[in-house]
């Protein structure tokens, strides 16, 4: 019996957890007491991580695997990937590396090494001090402010002129170090890509559509409709980023805009996509993408996905609301009842307050829709954005 150690499951994991039991793995789960707690019965061996810092999840990590000797080790989550990564290395499992996990986890280490690979990014620049790359800003207009480590589109602003370059000084100048770069124009993708040691065995290009400006957070992505220029373009600098990250194992999760000079790279990181992508991808496929990443991580053939084809379209929504408080929320019963919709989510009820979408944690709905084609998939999204209405009123 394989034995998988799952550094952190947070809330997204189970799907991973299933598919390592249906695999008869016997599974090791690092985690924090509380949540180890409510998973106890699902897997064989609990090390508990003593804080939710990289460092402790390394620690737990490190133990467990000393004491328990995995076949396999999986983190999901980015405050797990270095402690996964340094694991798989230190007892030669499969993994991303550790070097592409480093880089994975700090946006300007990416665009060090992209820039030494030559792959298209947008200009950057890394301060200690918003203020003091003014200069450099202020010649690259719109530029875009983002944390070195950070996930869910949080702290991550568009500045798009000088009196917006002030105001954000004013809030942000004590933030410390900051990403500074020019603000790229064009459709936003990401790539997916399963990679064993080093060769990518399945790749897919994802459409993401974003809300407005300044915050960017993610309201759909939808899957097996790119345009064949922007499939083409994502394969390829899937594969460029792949090879420039020194990438071994495991899934990669790319995002690039294609601007008119070609695509430009937003950030990669070496772990699970969030947004239900993992969903969407393997709808689109006809495959369990969760499985894939565990047999990967335990070196088991993956012959479904050397085998998986585009099969048809698949779209994860995330319908939003006008901030206030909820009144009612309408269509979810009549949504579920519908073909092609795998999953309706709705986390707020009447009372509760809905604010504005800053980050992907504000958004108060998710659906996944599936169609046959790209067509089809357009008609499911309006329907679903028709059907699904949270209802609020200004909170006076
Ligand atoms: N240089 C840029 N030019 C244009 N748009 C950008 C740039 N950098 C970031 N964005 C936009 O902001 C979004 C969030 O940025 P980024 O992916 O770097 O942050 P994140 O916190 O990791 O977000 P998430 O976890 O939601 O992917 C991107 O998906 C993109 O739409
Ligand atoms: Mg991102």
């Amino acid at each position: 019996m394989p034995k998988l150690l799952l550094v952190g499951v947070g809330e997204l994991g189970l799907p991973y957890l299933i598919a390592a039991k249906r695999l008869q793995a016997s599974v090791g789960l690092v985690e924090t007491p509380s949540r180890a707690a409510l998973l106890r019965d699902l897997v064989d061996e609990v090390f508990p991580v003593a804080g939710t810092a990289e460092e402790q999840w390394s620690e737990a990590a490190l133990g467990a695997a000393a004491r328990w000797s995995p076949d396999g080790v999986l983190a999901l989550g980015e405050p797990q990937v270095l402690a996964a990564a340094l694991t798989a290395e230190r007892h030669g499992l499969p993994g991303p590396s550790l070097g592409a996990a480093v880089v994975s986890r700090n946006k300007a280490l990416q665009r060090a090494v992209f820039a030494a690979a030559g792959l298209p990014q947008p200009a950057f620049t890394v301060t200690e001090r918003l203020g003091a790359a003014a200069d450099w800003a202020a010649e690259r207009l719109p530029v875009v402010v983002k944390p070195l480590s950070s996930s869910g589109s949080s702290g991550v602003e568009l500045v798009p002129d000088g009196a917006a370059w002030a105001d954000a000084v004013g809030r942000r100048d004590g933030e410390g170090r900051l990403l500074v770069e020019s603000a790229v124009t064009g459709p936003e993708f990401s790539w997916e890509g399963l990679v064993r040691d080093g060769r990518v065995l399945l790749g897919n290009v994802t459409e993401k559509e974003t809300g407005p400006a300044p915050y960017f957070v993610e309201v759909a992505h939808r899957v097996g409709t790119a345009a064949p220029a922007a499939v083409t373009a994502g394969q390829h600098l899937g594969r460029q980023v792949v090879e420039a990250l020194g990438m071994r194992t495991g899934i990669v999760h790319l995002e690039f805009r294609l601007t008119a000079d070609g695509p430009a790279i937003i950030e990669v990181a070496v772990r699970t996509p969030g947004d239900s992508i993992m969903d969407a991808v393997g709808l689109v496929h006809g495959l369990d993408l969760y499985e894939a990443v565990v047999r990967l991580a335990l070196g088991l053939p993956t012959p479904a996905v050397e085998r998986a084809r585009q099969l048809r379209c698949s779209a994860s929504l995330f319908p939003t609301a006008a901030p206030g408080r909820v009144v009612a929320v309408h269509g979810t019963a009549d949504l579920r009842g519908r073909p092609g919709v795998a999953r309706v989510h709705v986390g707020v009820r009447p009372g509760d307050a809905v604010g504005p979408v800053r980050c992907s944690a504000d958004r108060p709905a998710a659906v996944l829709v599936e169609a046959a084609d790209p067509e089809s998939l357009e008609k499911a999204v309006a329907d679903v954005r028709a059907t699904l209405l949270i209802e609020t009123e200004p909170i006076l």
